[in-house]
């Protein structure tokens, strides 16, 4: 079974000026030999500016959603098209922001999904279940539902990476135990290879909610982690850094 590459990104959310750039400039100064594949999802205004800033260097650049179509009269949307045009290689769809602040369906995120394919980025598709969902014991049911719902049948053959955020654990400071991170990714493993045979293997699953570089180690190592997706540890290169050099 192949390993999939790891896969780090950093999503600056509604965070950052042109000045901001320069903490990315000094992210992508230290990567070193890091064996990761290392990304920043800036907010729109700045993917291109990034992408500029950041040319001959391995940190990419990702939006951090996008609209199904690909054009037309959606005042303030933006295509998946227009995120490509702008030098964007990946796209995180479905975060939970999006899902709750926006009614944002599983649906509507796969739409959203084959519109990344179509315009040639690589979707990071997040999932994730509430506090009161856990408390129900429902945490697994709830993310297994949404990865079958968020994933469409295209995505077979193609790079895509899920991301496991507890929406708990964003920007609270709170993360599951090891064993309640495994749990969960081990589980979207098994419903990736169910719904992509073996295809379901590849893609690197995520984790996402309160990384920072004191507890980056642990969960990056932890079975079928395969990356993290991190919120306000990305803003300052010394915080993303120390969690890339955790793996
Ligand atoms: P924090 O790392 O700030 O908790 O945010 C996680 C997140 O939502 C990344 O998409």
């Amino acid at each position: 079974m192949t390993k999939p590459t790891p896969l780090i990104a950093g999503n600056w959310k509604m965070n950052g000026l042109a000045a901001s750039l320069a903490e990315a400039k000094a992210t992508a100064a230290g990567l070193g030999d890091t064996t990761a594949r290392v990304a920043i999802c800036p907010p729109a205004t700045l993917v291109a500016q990034a992408v500029y800033a950041l040319k001959g260097t391995r940190l990419a650049v990702g939006g951090q959603d996008c609209r199904a179509e690909a054009s037309g009269a959606y005042t303030g949307d933006i295509a998946a098209e227009m995120l490509a045009d702008a030098g964007a290689t990946l796209v995180i769809l479905g975060h939970s922001e999006r899902r709750a602040g926006y009614g944002e369906t599983d649906a509507l995120v796969a739409s959203k999904v084959q519109a990344a394919l179509r315009a040639g980025l690589e979707p990071i598709v997040c999932v994730g279940e509430t506090l009161e969902e856990r408390k129900a014991g429902q945490a697994l049911a709830v993310v297994t539902g949404q990865v079958r719902g968020s994933l469409p049948a295209d995505l077979a053959g193609k790079a895509f990476a899920v991301a496991y955020e507890p929406v708990w654990a964003i920007g609270t400071g709170l993360t599951p135990s090891t064993a309640e991170i495994e749990e969960v990714h081990q589980a979207i493993r098994a419903t990736l290879t169910e719904v992509f045979g073996a295809h379901g293997a590849t893609p690197p699953i995520l984790y996402g909610g309160s990384v920072k570089p004191s507890n980056a180690a642990e969960i990056l190592h932890a079975s079928e982690v395969g990356g993290a997706l991190v919120g306000g540890a990305s803003l300052k290169a010394e915080d993303f850094l120390g969690i890339i050099r955790a793996l």
